[in-house]
């Protein structure tokens, strides 16, 4: 049986008069230890998405089955017990109170919790020494550096074990080599733990190390591959240039006699199809 079973899912949103199909029929079977990464343009309902996944958020139509249950026939206050129990989140940005300890932050969810008795400050140390900072219990948000205080906020959310977490751009707002150690932290619990991943992000080289990688298009979700790096084909200035002159001179060629004919009718094909149709793409 799937861990996540998404059938035919769809959010619709009425605004003013006019009707945004958020998510619009969408489906997606996510096994236990599942790592997988969603990147799509900006409002093409990828919040939206994770958000029905985590019970914040009940679909207009279709259903979101975890291990065989119906979440969306759940009462509230099961709901509830569904989202503090089986999802852990982590947002775009660390979301930390200042004017708390990385110890009390972490256990924070325990005071809205129905089980507040199962953490406590040795598991809050148990868990900072798991993502790499348990010297950093008695510091405040002030006093770790970005990378650090992701880490505090992994660790919130893996504080009740839960099987699965949702990470909404949980490194948008960090350098390249931050987000890389995050990531590498994400994909050993996930290894170690066996904890299912959903990770949005708009960096497709980070979506490119997961191991499922699905892309939102206008609230339909695909299963597809994504490029590491579009380096090859990145197009910059220079490479532009150096591009024009090749063509250029295959227009010269073209018209020259012996390779007259051949050059001229296979031109339009001289570049890798994905040049003629695609502009480099943005995920915001
Ligand atoms: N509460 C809301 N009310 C109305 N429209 C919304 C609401 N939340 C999101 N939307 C719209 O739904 C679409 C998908 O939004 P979202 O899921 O946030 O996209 P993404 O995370 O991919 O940027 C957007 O057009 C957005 O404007
Ligand atoms: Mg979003």
């Amino acid at each position: 049986m799937a861990q996540i079973q998404l059938e035919s899912v769809s959010k619709i949103y009425s605004v003013g008069g006019s009707v945004i199909r958020a998510v619009d029929n969408s489906s997606l079977s996510v096994e236990r230890g599942d790592f997988l990464s969603i990147v799509g343009h900006s409002g093409s309902g990828k919040t939206t998405l994770l958000s029905i996944i985590g019970g914040i958020m009940r679909p207009t139509s279709g259903r979101v089955l975890f291990e065989g249950q119906d979440i969306c026939s759940l009462d509230d206050d099961r709901l509830s017990d569904y989202r503090s129990g089986k999802i852990g989140f982590m947002f775009q940005f660390a979301s930390l109170l200042p004017m708390l300890t990385a110890a009390e932050n972490i256990l924070l969810p325990s005071l809205f919790s129905t089980r507040p008795e199962s953490v406590n400050r040795e598991k809050a140390r148990e868990y900072l020494a798991l993502v790499g900072i348990e010297e950093k219990l008695n510091a405040y948000p002030s006093q770790l550096s970005g990378g650090q205080q992701r880490r505090v906020a992994i660790a919130r959310a893996l504080i009740y074990d839960p099987p699965v977490i949702l990470a909404d751009e949980p490194t948008g707002d960090l350098d390249e080599e931050t987000e890389a150690e995050i990531m590498s932290l994400f994909r050993r619990l996930n290894q170690e733990r066996q904890i299912t991943f959903i990770f949005i992000t708009h960096n497709l080289e980070l979506a490119g190390m997961a191991q499922r990688k699905l892309r939102m298009t206008h609230g339909t979700l695909t299963e597809g591959y994504v490029q590491k790096s579009f380096a090859p084909f990145s197009i910059t200035a220079v490479s532009m240039m150096r591009l024009s002159s090749v063509m250029v001179l295959l227009r010269r060629i073209g018209s020259h006699p012996p390779f007259g004919s051949h050059f001229s009718s296979a031109r339009p094909n001289l570049m890798p199809h994905s040049w003629q149709t695609r502009s480099v793409p943005s995920c915001r």
